[in-house]
């Protein structure tokens, strides 16, 4: 695996409490999971609605990528939980985000609360993990067709067009366009609020490499401050993550990478200084 991501910190996890728990992030290729054993633990562990949306797919591709993804997810709740991936019981809000349902006693493992969220797109699931606050997260592959990603850059506000049309036409203008698209995704992702926030209510200034140099989140943020990090965790896979700069959680981040059959050492990633604005 090729990481392009900001200072990895260590190898191995750092000592944390459950307090100071760090994000943690699972990028999974269909690959690491050949498509037979995957249909056989989705037909394991997922629940009747996954089954009914796996059985809709026209396109065995897409059929696979979203066993894949949600194999993923059960199977990284289960260890980061410590309950059996098919005791899992995950509800969904109005606008269609997956949250754990919390048990009356707790769980087992990491307190009484889990946050997560997914993504899945161009043969990669992205999930994210948190401990006592939300998370939103988004992967894209570069290579979007050109119609697209026009339509992509009329939903951004006229400063992040500005931005995007200082670049030559082509990859870096495509780069550009994406970064934004995973970021907003991401924080509007970790809001639930998903396409229902309009992506011109909010902006970001980005460093021309890699980074979030500021943001002015929409009126409505009830945060304000957030930490936002930018991965290339795969040459062309764009990922992004949004967490609440808030008192929970360690500002770090564990990359683990493949399916999680063990628990693997991850890279620990310093997470950006937060960025935004405190309303009221
Ligand atoms: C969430 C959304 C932005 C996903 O966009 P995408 O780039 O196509 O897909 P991604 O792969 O990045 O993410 C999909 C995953 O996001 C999660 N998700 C779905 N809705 C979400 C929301 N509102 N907030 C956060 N995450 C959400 C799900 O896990 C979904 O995967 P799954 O359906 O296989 O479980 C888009 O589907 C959306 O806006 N959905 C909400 C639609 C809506 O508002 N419906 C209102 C019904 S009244």
């Amino acid at each position: 695996m090729t990481i392009t991501a900001p200072e990895p910190l260590s190898a191995g996890p750092a000592p944390l409490g459950e307090t100071q728990a760090p994000v943690k992030l699972w990028l999974c290729p269909n690959d690491a999971l050949p498509p037979a054993i995957a249909a056989d633990l989705a037909s394991h562990w997922l629940d009747e609605r996954e089954h009914k949306t796996a059985a809709r797919f026209l396109f065995e591709r897409d059929r696979r990528q979203y066993l894949v993804a949600h194999t993923l997810v059960r199977r990284a709740l289960a260890l980061e939980a410590g309950l059996a991936e098919a005791e899992l019981v995950i509800w969904r809000s109005s606008r269609g985000r997956p949250f754990l349902q919390p048990l009356p006693g707790g769980l087992p493992r990491g307190g009484d609360h889990l946050d997560f969220n997914l993504s899945h797109a161009g043969g990669y699931s992205l999930l994210g993990i948190v401990r006592r606050h939300r998370i939103g997260v988004d992967v894209e592959g570069l290579g979007r067709d050109a119609q697209a990603l026009q339509t992509i850059l009329t939903t951004f506000t006229p400063e992040e067009q500005q931005w995007v049309a200082g670049a030559a036409r082509g990859r870096e203008r495509d780069r550009r366009v994406l970064r934004l698209w995973t970021l907003k995704e991401a924080y509007s992702k970790a809001r639930g609020l998903g396409l229902g926030l309009p992506f011109d209510e909010f902006c970001f200034t980005l460093a021309d490499d890699r980074g979030v140099l500021a943001f002015r989140p929409p009126a409505d943020d009830p945060a304000g401050r957030w930490r936002f990090l930018e991965l290339e965790p795969v040459p062309d896979v764009l990922a992004a993550v949004a967490v609440p700069a808030d008192e929970h959680g360690a500002p770090l981040l564990e990359l683990h990478h493949g399916f999680p059959w063990s628990r693997a050492t991850p890279h620990t990633i310093a997470l950006p200084e937060p960025v935004g604005a405190t309303h009221g």
